[in-house]
């Protein structure tokens, strides 16, 4: 009997009980010699378990499916009335014997039983047709080609040990690569040994967060604002979040004595802070490795999306003038994609070998492929060139969200360096008058999704809103600002 696919379903109870059964697989040399009847009716329980007989199908005619199969008709009708007696099949006159209903226990094939998964995109996201979440990068610019062709190289060139179980700290073609890269790209000085390969910055946060619970130090410094996932995450771990302000030069370094001595590390975005856009002072740099260096204190440096400036180079990570206080982090996903969730950390030394332990505990080292993928895009110049394509592209959508707030948006600021991949805009005409949520809500009633800043920490009286624009062309990011123009007006 040949095997076709469940696609091929009959739609109509008639059609089924004259199409035969192939969309059943089912295959009577699988059976055993005795016991034929209970084997078929669990077969056909199965197909009703499973979705391909769904309720109102008709069961194949007993005579055509006992000649397929070549048994007796007898065994066919006992084992319909079988699935009969577990109300399952209903007989149907002149229609033959019809599926009623899978079994009440059984959730529904195609439609699973809804799960609470609280960090699943949220479905109000559909409200919206222009969807400016920040973090989210230009996804259709994926460099496909260029990661077919370096996939095509790696698996002409890996040996079967690269496919196996590997280092813990991630294959060592990957953080060869990163030594090179983190160097040009950011200044940063380290050696292969050091790096350890981590799902994205995400997986670097939570072992940094359970070391530093587990060596009794729950109270940690975080930008206000500041990422909220980022803090979320820690507090998950067991972490202490403690609020610390940011302005126009960034974290406000001084206030982090003032937090206390029990306040011995920090968790910052300082070459481009999330979500104002500011990027760290060099005297707030100093004053923060000072700090780090007289009570052993750990800074956490998430270079989130430092690759995408516009105006200049990057200010260089702060990894490389303070490597013994700083952990530093950083991944593929705003270059590339985050589904990859690929990313490295570089801790001080002495943290390195627990957080390998932790690493190897989790997951026994990140996925070998992708990375391989990565060493030898890197490798071959072609990540490079994607990043420079992409900062192109990425700057001409932020000009011209930047104009159509300028046309659209009178009294509005923008604020934060020419980088990166969201704006922070604020409204000081509105202070007072509507809160940031209430705001955002009203806009994501004109079809676009924006966020309000109070996500994030701080509650200004100046309404705030954080917009991506990375994943959007102009032409939608125009269409955007009036819509949120019109709002306003
Ligand atoms: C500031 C910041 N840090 C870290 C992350 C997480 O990055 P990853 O995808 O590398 O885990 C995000 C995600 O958007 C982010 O906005």
């Amino acid at each position: 009997m040949g095997s076709v696919n469940p696609g091929d379903a009959p739609r109509t109870p008639a059609a089924a009980s004259r199409r035969g059964t192939d969309f059943l697989q089912l295959d009577p040399a699988a059976a055993p010699a005795r016991g034929l009847t209970t084997w078929l009716a669990d077969q056909l329980r199965a197909a009703i378990i499973d979705g391909r007989l769904r309720p109102g199908a008709a069961l194949p005619a007993t005579r055509i499916l006992a000649d397929e199969l070549g048994v007796s008709r007898g065994i066919v009708v006992e084992a319909y009335q079988r699935l009969k007696d577990e109300g399952m099949v209903q007989a149907r006159r002149g229609a033959g014997s019809i599926v009623t209903a899978r079994p009440a226990t059984e959730p529904a094939a195609t439609e699973p039983a809804p799960t609470r998964v609280p960090f699943l995109p949220r479905r109000w996201r559909a409200d919206a047709d222009i969807d400016l979440s920040p973090g989210v990068p230009d996804l259709s610019g994926f460099p496909r080609a260029a990661w077919l062709r370096a996939e095509r190289t790696v698996f002409n060139q890996a040996s079967a040990a690269d496919l196996g179980y590997g280092d813990p700290r991630g294959s060592y073609q990957l953080r060869h690569e990163l030594v090179g890269w983190l160097a040009r790209v950011r200044g940063l000085r380290a050696q292969p040994e050091d790096i350890i390969i981590v799902a994205g910055v995400a997986q670097a946060l939570a072992l940094l967060a359970q070391w530093l619970r587990d060596h009794g130090r729950p109270l940690i410094a975080v930008e206000d604002p500041g990422s909220r996932g980022a803090r979320d995450e820690l507090a998950y771990w067991g972490l202490k979040p403690v609020p610390v302000s940011v302005d126009e030069h960034g974290l406000q370094a001084d206030e982090l004595a003032k937090a206390g001595r029990d306040v011995r590390s920090v968790l910052l975005t300082p070459a481009h802070q999330f979500p104002t856009g500011a990027v760290l002072a060099p005297e707030r740099r100093r004053s923060l490795v000072s700090w780090a260096a007289a009570i052993d204190a750990l800074i956490i440096e998430d270079d989130y999306d430092a690759e995408y400036r516009y105006d200049r180079t990057p200010v260089p990570a702060m990894h490389a003038s303070a490597p013994s206080h700083v952990a530093y982090t950083g991944s593929v996903s705003k270059t590339l994609a985050p589904g990859l969730r690929l990313g490295w950390l570089i801790p001080p030394a002495p943290l390195h070998t627990d957080l390998v332990t932790a690493k190897h505990a989790s997951d026994l080292g990140s996925p070998a492929l992708p990375q391989l993928v990565l060493a030898q895009l890197i490798a071959s110049g072609d990540l490079e060139h994607h990043i420079r394509q992409a900062r192109r592209r990425l700057r001409g959508r932020r000009d011209a969200l930047l104009a159509a707030v300028r046309d659209h948006l009178p009294g509005a600021e923008v604020h934060g360096i020419a980088a990166g991949l969201h704006v922070l805009i604020t409204f000081p005409r509105l202070a007072g008058q509507v809160r940031d949520t209430d705001l955002a809500d009203r806009i994501r009633e004109a079809g676009v999704l924006v966020q309000p800043l109070s996500v994030h920490g701080e509650r200004s009286e100046v309404p705030s809103l954080v917009m991506g624009y990375a994943a959007h062309t102009a032409d939608q990011l125009r269409t955007a600002v009036s819509r949120i123009g019109r709002v306003l007006s």
